[in-house]
């Protein structure tokens, strides 16, 4: 199995070798090749992701990605949005567990507000908030196939307002109930609140594309920030999974970012694969690491970022080993 690696910008390149060296340890078969995308590499050659480094990712099995800065450029295209409609990645997959609640966020990743149809004119600017038939309809049936084994979904939505959502409400009520799954709507505003205050009444979330992206960091604040979560982005032939969190400039370099979110999304990486016994040893490992004492600053600790993924490496090397 071929992993391209993104290291990115910022803390993604500190987080993302704690991320590798988890899987390193558990799959030893793994091969990993580095691919050059970036804040960096657009200062060095003009390009931040050229047609050969997306070849490269679209010939991996999966995708181990850092973060990326945007660069100060108006014409510029956030570089991650041009990788999730490239290799259709349509499903972002968000989850977020804590004591008392499992919840996962399932955000539709390309279109919605991030239609890329947007210009601007002498006194405004415009962009285009696209919900498509099929659109709508894949990630309604991928949020219905995660719910079936669970329990219930959400249709996380502002269908009093705006026209798109009517379409997109309707559509993931439609396949819930082919589906068999018990599903239920909520305006997003109204969510966003409540899931914050009774975050046990919620299973899988489904949402567009912009609300999924807020509604995703504000649930972070249930595991104590964004240092936490990890996420997938899955297509039907590419899957890339990433740290919720972007690559904190104000911080990078200092040795202070939590790996965890990252370590995460390696975990998501092999369950992905099919391999959820080291997706589990990964939880289990960072628990042991947490029992422990050691954290990192975000979650009150002292341990920087080499020093935490040296002991989460040591509890995973013990895991692997029984
Ligand atoms: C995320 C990020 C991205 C998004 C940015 C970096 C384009 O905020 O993955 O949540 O808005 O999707
Ligand atoms: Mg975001």
């Amino acid at each position: 199995m071929k992993i391209a690696v993104v290291e990115g910008d910022g803390i993604g390149r500190e987080v993302v070798p704690v991320a590798r060296q988890a899987l390193e340890v558990l799959r030893p078969e793994m091969s990993f090749f580095p691919v050059d995308v970036g804040y960096a590499v657009w200062e060095a050659t003009g390009s931040a992701c050229d047609d050969e480094a997306m070849r490269d990712l679209a010939s991996a099995d999966a995708i181990l990605f850092g973060a990326i800065t945007t660069p100060p450029d108006p014409d510029y295209r956030s570089v991650l949005l041009q990788i999730r409609h490239q290799l259709d990645l349509y499903a972002n997959v968000r989850p977020v567990k804590g004591p008392g609640f499992d919840i996962v966020v399932v955000r539709e990743n390309t279109e919605g507000l991030y239609s890329g149809i947007e210009w601007t004119e002498a006194d405004r600017a415009c962009t285009v908030r696209v919900v498509s038939r099929r659109g709508s309809r894949r990630i309604a049936r991928y949020a219905c196939g995660l719910a079936r084994g669970r329990s219930q979904l959400t249709v996380g939505n502002k269908a009093n307002v705006l026209k798109s959502d009517v379409l997109f409400r309707n559509i993931c009520l439609e396949e819930a109930a082919r589906a068999g799954v018990p599903c239920s709507t909520q305006y997003i505003d109204a969510l966003a609140l409540d899931l914050l205050m009774q975050p046990s009444r919620y299973d899988v979330i489904v949402t567009t594309n912009i609300f999924g992206d807020i509604l995703s960091d504000i649930a972070a604040y249930l595991v104590g920030g964004l240092g936490m979560l990890p996420s997938a982005n899955i297509g039907r032939r590419h899957a890339l999974f990433e740290p919720v969190h972007g690559s904190a400039p104000d911080i990078a370099g200092r040795d202070i970012a939590n790996p965890v979110a990252a370590v995460r999304s390696a975990a998501l990486l092999l369950a992905h694969t099919g391999d959820a016994a080291g997706a589990l040893a990964i939880e289990h490992a960072i628990e042991a690491v947490f029992s422990r004492g050691i954290k990192t600053r975000d979650l009150g600790g002292t341990a920087g970022t080499r020093a935490f993924g040296e002991a989460l490496i040591g509890e995973l090397s013990r895991l692997a080993r029984r």
